[in-house]
């Protein structure tokens, strides 16, 4: 461990602040504690944990605290850039030393369920776990299960709910400007399912008023590609349809993507997370992130596509919004867009995808396959992809 006590972490550390407040008069060292900082953490200090400790920063009655890496340095190096006062190599006794209210989980995907446990075990009141929230549906219940009973807020990190560029789209879809949605297509050109798929199943369930997807249909080719420790696709090719009619059809891996970019069909820019959004009244465009925002609408019967401009230029970032909306939630308890049942279900999706293609054959959701191994539904492809040639 490193790093000096401050005095007022100290006061934290010792485990007696209590932010909710209780009915009645409150004595002044309790109202002092009230008013102290939610103590953060942040397990896993490498590219994506720097996104969440400038996200905090930004949002004030939050402290960056204590830090956890297995890699030494990286550890330290990052504990010295957004100066958090204590850093650890193993994040079990950070969390049981340091008691933080709020933890980010920024390590790779098989590593999530186990750190949301201990978290949530050692009292945690809001985790904020990246990206696939897991990568087996028994985990992710497990993971869903000791949150709720311990009364711990569980997050998963599909951040552009809150990006503005997808929060209009959305809002467009809702106020019925394109009637209504009849298709989703979108890709993830070089990425795939579990990595930044699940961006994409996510952003579609969000574009759809977060409908039930009832099946799944889909072709995947996988000759051992591994990602982030995990076995990952080549090619996926995945179609399914939502319980109120509509359609999605999402691609990943390496595939051609013409440009979303109007007026280059086949352009050299390949956009990241583009979808289009088909209803009956018109179309929706929509891909990047917030350096390269792109929303185009166009109504049946209008000539050429709109651009439209996605609300104020000085909006705060998509996860700075998370992060201030989670404070609502343990304080107010208002739901967050990004509740783990969120994860969980964009996770069913590409799981029954995988399902499907080893199968060759649709899979209806909800998923009954206790005891599924990724693995071994990525093994089952690997051999059909090399009898194939
Ligand atoms: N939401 C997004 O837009 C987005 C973008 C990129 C990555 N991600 C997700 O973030 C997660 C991390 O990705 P990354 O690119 O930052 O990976 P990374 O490899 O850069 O960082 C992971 C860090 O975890 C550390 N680590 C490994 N085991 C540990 C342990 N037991 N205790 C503590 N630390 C440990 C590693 O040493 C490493 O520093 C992945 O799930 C990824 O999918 C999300």
């Amino acid at each position: 461990m490193h790093g000096e006590v401050p005095e007022v972490l100290a006061a934290r550390r010792k485990g007696v602040a209590m932010r909710t407040p209780s009915s009645g008069a409150q004595r002044p060292e309790q109202m002092r504690l009230l008013e102290l900082p939610y103590r953060v953490g942040i397990i896993g200090c490498g590219g994506m944990a720097h996104g969440h400790a400038q996200a905090y920063q930004a949002v004030p009655r939050v402290q960056l605290v204590c830090c956890a890496d297995i890699d030494p340095q990286r550890l330290e190096s990052f504990r010295r850039q957004y100066h958090i006062p204590f850093g650890y190599t193993d994040y079990r006794e950070m969390l049981q030393k340091e008691r933080p209210d709020l933890v980010s989980i920024v390590t790779w995907p098989g590593l999530h369920s186990e750190m949301t446990l201990e978290a949530a075990r050692a009292g945690v009141r809001g985790i904020l776990c990246e990206k696939p929230l897991a990568l087996t549906l028994e985990e992710a219940d497990r993971m869903l299960q000791v949150c709720q009973e311990r009364g711990t807020i569980l997050l998963v990190n599909h951040q552009r709910r809150w990006d503005l560029l997808y929060e209009t789209a959305r809002d467009l879809v809702q106020a019925g400007e394109i009637g209504q949605l009849l298709e989703l297509g979108g890709s993830m050109v070089g990425s795939d399912l579990f990595t930044d798929a699940t961006h994409a199943v996510d952003l579609f369930r969000f574009f759809n008023a977060d409908g039930g997807v009832d099946w799944v249909y889909a072709q995947v080719t996988y000759n051992g590609r591994v990602r982030y420790g995990h076995p990952v696709e080549d090619l996926a090719l995945v179609t399914f349809r939502f319980e109120n009619g509509s359609w999605a059809t999402l691609r990943t891996g390496r595939i051609p993507e013409p440009s979303f970019e109007k007026g280059i069909p086949f352009g050299p820019v390949t956009p990241y997370c583009a979808s289009r959004l088909v209803g009956t009244r018109g179309v929706l465009e929509v891909s990047g992130d917030r350096r390269e925002p792109r929303l185009y609408l166009m109504r049946s019967g209008a000539v050429g596509w709109k651009v439209v401009e996605p609300g104020t230029p000085h909006a705060e970032p998509a996860m700075v919004r998370s992060i201030r909306a989670l404070l609502r939630s343990i304080e107010e308890g208002t739901p967050h867009r990004n509740d783990a049942f969120h994860g969980r279900a964009a996770i069913e999706v590409i799981i029954a995808a995988l399902l499907s293609a080893a199968e060759r054959a649709p899979v209806r959701l909800p998923l009954k396959a206790p005891g599924l191994s990724v693995e071994a539904l990525f093994e089952q492809l690997r051999a059909d992809s090399e009898a194939e040639g």
